[in-house]
């Protein structure tokens, strides 16, 4: 008999669901100063939403860390026995990915902030020490690293989320459960 709890721990989920939050905000925070504010037009506007973006977003360098270790430690669920080998495959390559992009975006963003000259916040309290001189050429790299990274992301994420409702809807399946509930 299978004995194996179908749901992930409740720091598994408390930490997937608050980093959600964390990343989506810091996400759309991002794309809206990138791609909706000019300097030319929005002065001082929208240095403020940058330095947001920054602040809300290293969290999840920090959250990442204990997420990884509790990961390392707490195997996941098994995904449900419908599931196609090459399905479960693939779920946990996306699984993958999306903790390669909560590594890849922050410490993008980091790099390419002090190579620009900017600082690196912590929650409006202080700043990492900066482990990178200002210099154009790598800005030349880790700019579009960043920005392309994200779309990357997104696209990741829309595709995370309509899976989960697919399973949900239309396999009715314990794959939301697993985030959500718990064994009685
Ligand atoms: C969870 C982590 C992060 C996500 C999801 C994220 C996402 C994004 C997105 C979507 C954009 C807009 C891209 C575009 O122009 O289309 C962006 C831009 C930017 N990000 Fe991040 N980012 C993250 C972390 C960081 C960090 C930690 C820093 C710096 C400390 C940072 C610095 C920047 C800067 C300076 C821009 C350019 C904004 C502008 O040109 O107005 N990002 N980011
Ligand atoms: C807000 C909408 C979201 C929903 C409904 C959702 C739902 C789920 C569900 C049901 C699972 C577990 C089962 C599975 O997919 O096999 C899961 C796992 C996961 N989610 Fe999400 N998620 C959301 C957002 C995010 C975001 C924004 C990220 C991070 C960038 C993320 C990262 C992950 C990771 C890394 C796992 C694998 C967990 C593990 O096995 O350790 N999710 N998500």
């Amino acid at each position: 008999m299978n004995t194996k709890t179908q749901y992930y721990t409740r720091t598994a989920q408390f930490l997937h669901w608050i980093m959600a939050i964390i990343f989506i905000a810091a996400w759309v925070i991002g794309f809206y100063s990138g791609n909706f504010l000019s300097y030319d037009t929005d002065g001082s506007f929208k240095g403020e939403v940058i330095t947001l973006h920054k602040n809300v977003a290293v969290l999840i360098i920090f959250l990442v860390v204990v997420r990884i270790f509790w990961r390392y430690t707490h195997p996941a669920p098994d995904l449900p026995a419908t599931m196609s080998p090459l399905m479960q495959k693939l779920a946990h390559l996306g699984h993958l990915m999306l903790y390669l992009m909560l590594l890849a975006l922050p410490i993008s963003g980091a790099l390419f902030s002090w190579s620009a000259g900017h600082p690196v916040p912590i929650i409006y309290l202080t700043e990492f020490p900066r482990l990178l001189q200002e210099n154009p050429e790598i800005v030349a790299i880790v700019r579009p690293l960043h920005v392309y990274l994200s779309w990357f992301a997104g696209l990741l994420i829309a595709g995370h989320v309509l899976v989960a409702l697919k399973h949900h809807f239309i396999d009715k399946d314990h794959v939301l459960k697993s985030m959500i509930g718990r064994d009685q």
